[in-house]
């Protein structure tokens, strides 16, 4: 540990698929590690790239207790210490197939909180309890339930500066419970022109989700991804800085380098060879160190 006693906590995120995700998220883990930082990757996409390419497909398909067990069962919570794996550059908290459930036993358990206490609709807490495998009526308090990941990081986050979530390719619960349990987003980004709407539709859902939840979650950044030297990319760059302005927008090359990584189950930093988008990276990762108070490594 370097500063304060909790991590920072950062998601990924953009509910399109193959904006970079996965990809910039090993990479800023990477980074932060190679600047000196212990780093927990948690990978909340029931698909498991993350777990993939951090070379952990055995954990992803290891039996229980799984992620699964650890965000839907709330007397189960600190079995995560028993979950998370070794990687050379960071620690890993693995996906799960089992995760496929989870945003159905999270939806369950987040209309048992939303009626609960309603006594029109009494008898639906029982009724939603039937439908579901690990939510009951007593392990759900409060308003809503997106807390499950925010209270399964209490039991493990004194180990680490920093906590980089790689969230699913869409919007529901588990996004959502992501995001709730980080407060931080860092949003990837293709400069193609379909990106616009599903930028638009990024900052409505957090919108809806702060108001919700009654949180506020900050944009640490954006990640313009995959970009190349056209006319097009130029745009949305543009267009990136206007919509956020004020905020750090970086670019990311194409670059097979990445895929090769990835195919080798690691970060860029772990490879041999270098490119252009490490500085990048490593950009990022002193960013993050000023944003959150970390100071700088003197070696
Ligand atoms: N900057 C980049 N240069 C080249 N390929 C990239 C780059 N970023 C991502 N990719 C590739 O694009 C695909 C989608 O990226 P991924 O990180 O899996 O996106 P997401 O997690 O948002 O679905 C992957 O095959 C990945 O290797
Ligand atoms: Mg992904």
């Amino acid at each position: 540990m370097t500063a304060g006693s909790t991590a920072a906590r950062i998601c990924v995120t953009n509910a399109k698929g193959g904006t970079g995700k996965t990809t910039v998220a090993i990479n800023v883990a990477g980074a932060l590690n190679e600047r000196g930082r212990d780093v927990l990757f948690v990978d909340m996409d029931p698909q498991g790239n993350a777990t993939e390419g951090l070379g952990l497909l055995s954990a992803y398909d290891a039996p229980p207790p799984t992620l699964f067990d650890v965000l839907t069962d709330h007397t189960r919570r600190d079995d995560v210490t028993d979950l998370i794996v070794e990687h050379e550059e960071m620690d890993v908290l693995p996906s799960s197939i089992e995760l496929l459930q989870a945003e159905h036993e999270l939806t369950i358990a987040d209309l048992m909180a939303q009626i609960q206490g309603d006594d029109s609709l009494d008898g639906g807490v029982d009724a939603l309890s039937a439908l579901s495998i690990n939510a009951t009526p007593d392990a759900v308090e409060g308003p809503h339930a997106l807390g499950s990941l925010a209270a399964t990081l209490e039991h493990v986050e004194d180990d680490y500066d920093y906590i980089i979530v790689d969230s699913p390719p869409f919007y529901g619960k588990l996004t959502d419970t992501a995001i709730f349990a980080t407060r931080n987003v860092l949003v990837p980004a293709l400069t193609e022109a379909s990106s616009e709407r599903a930028i638009e539709l990024l900052v409505e859902q957090i919108a809806a989700l702060e108001g919700h939840v009654d949180i506020t979650v900050e944009t640490v950044g954006v990640v313009a991804n995959r970009v190349e030297q056209t006319n097009e990319d130029q745009m949305m760059i543009d267009w990136l800085n206007e919509v956020f302005s004020g905020f750090p927008v970086w670019e990311v090359r194409k670059r097979v380098a990445l895929q090769r990584a990835f195919s080798e189950g690691n970060s860029l930093f772990a490879t041999d060879g270098s490119t252009d988008v490490e500085e990048v990276f490593l950009q990022i990762a002193a960013e993050f160190d000023r944003q959150f108070g970390y100071a700088e490594v003197t070696a």
